[in-house]
């Protein structure tokens, strides 16, 4: 029933103080994870801060495993070439981000989001500039952004990134709303003739894995479900068998 899905973990579930241990830890799972996700948070976009460019470029010289920087931040114009030079392979940017850098910071669990993109040449920029750089391209899109509002991006980037908890925080609950909007931009990538992988973020664990899976989602975050185990690399089996 399922294609061949790939597993993202957080790293925002690591252990920060042991972030090598863990990353080995993952590495040496039967198979290997398809990508490391690395959430990047600036305490305005959301209201948590997390890693930047210093600790992905430090990252990059203990793992092959290719990096999903997932940019959580506001004005990502600004800072687009850090994460290029620090050794990202793939760069995700929201479509709700944009250069308002004066707002106060979200509150937990909610978030910005967009009914449609007025002015597409800012996220068409973005994701040219990820190209340029030969780095694959991500655009994400919060909890309450219709699917809608990436349509018109989906022939352009290799990866949308549908965010199934309000971004900020690991741990959170599955958004159900969430499966239908996977569905949305499957059929409507389907539609165009367009394959952008459709990944999933947010309170995936081997229940809600299959629901998402099921509407065409092709990679998975997992952070909680993961890192948090008692038994990461068990955990990790779990999610996969679950959507075989
Ligand atoms: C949340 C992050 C997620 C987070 C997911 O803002 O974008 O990547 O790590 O964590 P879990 O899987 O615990 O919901
Ligand atoms: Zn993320």
């Amino acid at each position: 029933m399922f294609g061949d899905v790939q597993i993202a973990p957080s790293l925002l579930s690591a252990d920060f103080m042991n972030l090598e241990r863990d990353v080995q830890l993952l590495a040496g799972a039967e198979p290997a994870p398809e990508w490391l996700h690395v959430d990047v948070m600036d305490g305005h976009f959301v209201p948590n801060l997390t890693i930047g460019p210093p600790v992905i470029k430090s990252l990059k010289k203990i793992t092959n495993i290719p990096l999903d920087v997932h940019l959580m931040i506001d004005n990502p114009e600004q800072q687009l070439d850090w994460y290029i030079d620090a050794g990202a392979d793939l760069i995700t940017v929201h479509l709700e981000a944009d250069s308002r850098v004066a707002e106060p910071p979200r509150r937990p669990g909610t978030s910005l989001s967009v009914e449609r993109v007025d002015d597409p040449s800012r996220i068409i920029g973005l994701i040219a500039r990820i190209h340029a750089a030969g780095l694959l391209a991500g655009i994400s899109l919060n909890p309450n952004t219709p699917a809608e509002a990436a349509f018109r991006f989906l022939n352009l980037a290799e990866l949308v990134l549908v965010m199934s908890v309000h971004p900020g925080f690991g741990g959170q609950r599955f958004i159900k709303g969430s499966i239908g909007k996977v569905a949305a931009l499957a059929a409507e990538a389907k539609r165009i003739g367009a394959n952008p992988l459709i990944e999933v973020d947010g309170g995936i664990n081997a229940q809600t894995a299959p629901l998402v899976v099921d509407q065409g989602a092709d990679v998975l975050v997992a952070g909680n479900a993961v890192l948090a185990a008692a038994d990461p690399i068990a955990a990790l089996e779990e999610i996969r068998q679950a959507v075989l």
